[in-house]
């Protein structure tokens, strides 16, 4: 769906009246993760990038005490009273932001009511953040509004923001996910990947130049199914696996804490077989993030390549969260010439897959792999040469 500023203030107007004077606009994008798949919430590397894909906000301050949310491809009309926010909790939509709202109000916060249109570009569903790009939006557009009208002029803590759209995910929406997604979507830099240590939150910005090469988003169109579920049971495992090998290696907080040395010596001590697959991936995932920022930075783009596709092998046989469709777009996806990378992104069980395409060879890549995925899976996928955008912010026009 495109993006015209200019179209989004008059379906704003015709939404809340008024005039498009006193209109402000936001912008939360959603993410690509490079390498680092579910480990974040293992304390793990992730490398992820913010896309110029978004979720962006036409905002204006309402005079009432009420937060009130439209979207331009949702009949949904939401107004929650900013001391009742707590009662969105069910919503089919609103509850992230209002959920976003909550958790600001609770940290200090002090916020003003909003009119609010959301306008989303990140597929919904899709691995690529569609909800930390609406989170981050709500929190950089309510922070910004609610820190004017109470006149506070020091600067925006975006991490903090980070953290608190993760804990709306983790409290208000019941997924237990990791920073990774509110982090990149609130730190992003344009042509720059975030090497992110999730231990510790200490991070590195580095330039993404592959020479002669485009990072193409595949979107499988299979909507996630199960996924949240899915995603929970997999928090649960490695918590498992943590817990027993804590008992050999004390002191170890997270399980990539733990090096591939010392899995290796205390793995048979995790007896359930599923259990310890999923340790295996994060343990050796982990290990292949630094691996692979380490071959970006000697601008070795085989070798970068050569540590997706064992990503792949990893996140698809050891833990599980890919199913066919994924699974149907990576295999296409090596066989075309000269491609040199490619894996599933984000959470998985369905979403999107990233591809590293040499620039002459990205038109043969889309017809080809979107006619074999169409054939063998009877869905036809959308394809994005992502763009690397900036992180969370207001767009002044
Ligand atoms: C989702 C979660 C992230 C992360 C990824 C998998 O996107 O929100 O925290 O765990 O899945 O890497």
């Amino acid at each position: 769906m495109s993006k015209n500023y200019e179209e989004l203030k008059k379906k704003f107007c015709e939404i809340y009246g008024g005039s498009e004077e006193d209109l402000r606009i936001f912008s939360g994008p959603g993410r690509v993760n490079l390498i680092g798949e579910h480990i974040d919430y293992c304390g793990g590397y992730v490398f992820p990038a913010a896309l110029s894909l978004d979720s962006t906000v036409v905002a204006r301050v309402n005079g009432d005490n009420v937060l009130r949310l439209a979207a331009t491809d949702l009949p949904d009309r939401v107004a929650v009273k900013l001391d009742e926010l707590e009662s969105a909790k069910t919503l089919r939509w609103g509850n992230y932001q209002a959920g976003v709202a909550y958790f600001l109000q609770n940290a200090g916060y002090k916020l003003v009511g909003v009119d609010m249109l959301f306008h989303d570009t990140v597929p919904l569903g899709s691995g690529l953040s569609s909800s930390a790009a609406i989170e981050l939006a709500t929190a950089i557009s309510l922070v910004t509004l609610g820190n004017e009208a109470h006149g506070i002029t020091k600067p925006v803590d975006m991490v903090e923001l980070a953290v608190l759209g993760q804990k709306t995910e983790n409290e208000f929406c019941g997924v237990s996910c990791g920073i990774m997604d509110q982090f990149a979507s609130a730190m992003g830099k344009k042509d720059h990947a975030i090497l992110l240590d999730c231990a510790t939150l200490k991070y590195e910005y580095l330039p993404l130049k592959l020479d002669g090469y485009k990072i193409v988003l595949g979107n499988t169109k299979k909507k996630r199914s199960l996924g949240e579920s899915k995603y929970n049971e997999r928090v649960s495992e490695c918590a498992e696996g943590l817990r027993i090998l804590q008992q050999y290696l004390p002191g170890k907080n997270n399980l990539c804490a733990v090096t591939p040395a010392e899995f290796e010596q205390y793995k048979d001590k995790i007896e359930n077989e599923v259990v310890r697959k999923r340790v295996t991936h994060v343990i050796y995932e982990n290990d292949r993030v630094l691996k692979a920022v380490d071959a970006l930075k000697k601008n070795d783009i085989k070798e970068l390549g050569r540590l997706l596709v064992e990503a792949n092998d990893s996140i698809r046989d050891l833990y599980e969260v890919t199913g066919k469709e994924l699974d149907t777009m990576t295999a296409e996806a090596i066989k075309v010439e000269g491609v040199i990378g490619a894996r599933m992104t984000g959470a998985g069980f369905g979403g999107c897959t990233v591809n590293i395409v040499p620039e002459d060879k990205v038109q043969l890549f889309i017809e080809q792999v979107g006619r074999n995925y169409r054939e063998q899976t009877g869905i036809t996928p959308e394809f994005y040469v992502s763009e690397i955008g900036d992180g969370a912010r207001e767009i002044k026009l």
